[in-house]
């Protein structure tokens, strides 16, 4: 029986502006998203029964069908019936080394990677943006997840249009191992404290996100300058979620507290990160929040940028 091995990233939100609500419920967005090197292994082989098996050391993991990556493989077997027939269930391991709820697109990467890992299983030869159309049917981030490294990310986070690499920037991340926030909590909540701000016409909803598009951020990031990259860092749902769980606040404020290039919340939360200058800066971010915090359940990595999404290994 076949097997393939993948590494799936987490990723970070550079930028996440939230421009309106859509008919289908979901917000219309602009992100930036990046990938990092912190990622999970992803093992996925086809066994001779027609099951999907799910298993993961991390008893926090759900292993039926409220896990995306279960999702991921039942629409596989959904979409491509024949391929299915002839070759059977599939069982995946997850190798979890990103935080679980931590806005850093776990989940979804997990996904992604059974989409890439069962395309080589069953020889579909599927395109980036056949595999992509595919994760979108899962949830917003997983199309961004295949494709990895920098990338403008709109409509509801599916819509991805790439950028120039910014590999090998260094970033701190942060996550209170206990803390879990709910994105669907997140966006409503967002939702009903500042509908009044959406943009109401269609067109100004055009006109924002162009403005965004060629916006100084992008600017720094066609100029890998890491400084002005880490001044224009933002995120609509800091102003949910930071009120909500005080706890994320306190940590941001930490963080801000040693030489950094910029520090935000990551997605709907509850990870932040630092950008770092240099290897070094990252070590003594990681190293002085520890000691200032000396939490056990204050999970702290160091990781830089990379320029790629889910790869087979
Ligand atoms: O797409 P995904 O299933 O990952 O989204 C999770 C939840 O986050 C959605 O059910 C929705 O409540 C919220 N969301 C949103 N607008 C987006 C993306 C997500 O409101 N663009």
């Amino acid at each position: 029986m076949k097997s393939y091995t993948l590494i799936a990233p987490a990723k970070i939100n550079l930028h996440l502006e939230i421009l309106g609500i859509r008919p289908d419920n979901y917000h219309e967005l602009v992100m930036v998203m990046q990938t990092v090197e912190l990622a999970d292994r992803v093992d996925i082989r086809s066994v001779s029964n027609d099951n999907i098996i799910l298993h993961c050391g991390n008893p926090k993991v759900p292993l039926d069908r409220t896990n995306l990556a279960y999702r991921a493989a039942e629409l596989m077997q959904q979409e491509f019936p024949d391929a299915f027939l002839e070759s059977g269930g599939v069982e995946i391991t997850l190798h979890k080394h990103i935080p679980i709820a931590a806005g850093l697109a776990g989940g979804s990467g997990n996904a992604a990677a059974v989409l890439v890992g069962i395309d080589l299983l069953w020889e579909l030869g599927l395109t980036q943006s056949d595999l992509q159309a595919l994760g979108a049917k899962l949830g917003s981030d997983v199309p961004f997840c295949i494709s990895g490294g920098t990338a403008i990310a709109t409509g509801r986070g599916e819509v991805i249009s790439p950028l120039p690499s910014l590999a090998g920037i260094y970033v701190v991340l942060g996550k209170y191992q206990s803390l879990e926030v709910s994105t669907p909590w997140a966006y409503k909540t967002y939702q009903r404290e500042f509908e009044h701000e959406y943009a109401r016409e269609p067109t100004a909803l055009i006109d924002r996100s162009h403005r965004v598009h060629s916006g100084d951020l992008v600017r720094a990031i066609a100029a890998k300058d890491a400084v002005k990259i880490g001044q224009r860092l933002y995120n609509d749902l800091e102003k949910v979620v930071l009120p909500a769980y005080p706890q994320v606040g306190e940590l941001r404020a930490e963080f801000q507290r040693h030489p950094n290039l910029g520090t935000m919340m990551s997605g709907s939360g509850p990870t932040v990160f630092s950008l770092a200058a240099s290897r070094e800066q990252a070590d003594t971010i990681y190293h002085q929040v520890r000691a200032a915090l000396s939490d056990p359940d204050l999970e702290l990595f160091v990781t830089q940028f990379c320029d790629r999404g889910v790869r087979v290994v």
